[in-house]
């Protein structure tokens, strides 16, 4: 399966920023002849993750089976309403807008988007991808998918009008790098939302979860929002806990 003109207009070499061709089966940078190839019909951008972005691909590719059943379950039992709902309703989402969720996963929070967008999600861990892309066609959307990291992505500047990020940024190689690129990619005065776990969770049930426990037991760095890493220039930067202390909302607008 090839990709669209249109879409490869809007790629670039994550890691020249030099745009892209598609070339056949694949996509090549014609300054560096570097090539990076499609798996069924998914562009895939690096090979191997390195650092703890190699531990939480591991982590992920094995939990992607599981990993909409668990959700599922958890507010079956608890009765609770979707906790998507208390940040998904301040991203701002005009008609026709194209949408970028870094990190994209199973694209759980796609369900809550209006239909009438371009939708546009990477993630790490191809089994996550792999979901996503089954889920997708059960739910009858479409969208366009990525193999990469938060850190390095495939897109060129200014081009996307929402960009988000859900569940896993605590533990990026580079955070500062992953939240440098989600602005590069986004055009001027776009509101940017990162949302993630805080402490409490991860105390409470990643260091216990026989499913996780032996990655984030391993892990010394707090699970905090990342305030200190949005670049000062940027506008109305906030901070709040949502969903009674279990997750941060970080929000800022591109000037
Ligand atoms: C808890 S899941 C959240 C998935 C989805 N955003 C959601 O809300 O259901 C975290 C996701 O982050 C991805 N991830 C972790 N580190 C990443 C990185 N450095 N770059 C891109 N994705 C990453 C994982 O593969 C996983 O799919």
């Amino acid at each position: 399966m090839s990709l669209d003109p249109k879409i490869v207009e809007l790629l670039s070499d994550p890691e020249t920023h030099d745009s892209l061709e598609l070339g056949g089966d694949c996509l090549i940078n014609p300054k560096s002849g570097r090539r990076y190839p499609m798996r069924d019909g998914i562009p895939v951008f690096f090979e191997e993750a390195a650092g703890t972005n190699r531990k939480y691909q591991t982590m992920y590719d094995r939990l992607a089976p599981g990993y909409d059943f668990a959700e599922r379950l958890y507010y079956w039992i608890s009765r609770k309403p979707d906790r998507r709902l208390e940040f998904i309703p301040e991203l701002e989402i005009p008609a026709g807008a194209r949408v970028l969720e870094v990190s994209v996963g199973t694209g759980a929070n796609i369900r809550f988007l209006p239909a009438n967008i371009e939708f546009f999600g990477l993630d790490l861990s191809w089994n996550m991808l792999r979901r996503c892309r089954q889920n997708l066609q059960r739910w009858r959307r479409d969208a366009h998918l990525f193999h990469g990291q938060g850190e390095q992505l495939p897109f060129r500047d200014a081009v996307f009008d929402c960009v988000y990020h859900v569940g896993g940024i605590n533990f990026f190689n580079d955070k500062a790098r992953a939240i440098a690129e989600m602005i590069r990619v986004a055009k001027p005065g776009t509101k940017i939302m990162i949302v993630d776990e805080t402490e409490k969770v991860v105390k409470e049930h990643y260091r216990k979860n026989p499913f996780t426990r032996r990655v984030y037991q391993s892990e010394d760095r707090p699970a905090v929002a990342p305030i200190e890493l949005v670049p000062a220039e940027m506008r109305e930067i906030a901070s709040r806990q949502i969903n009674a202390g279990r997750e941060y909302c970080l929000t800022f607008r591109k000037p």
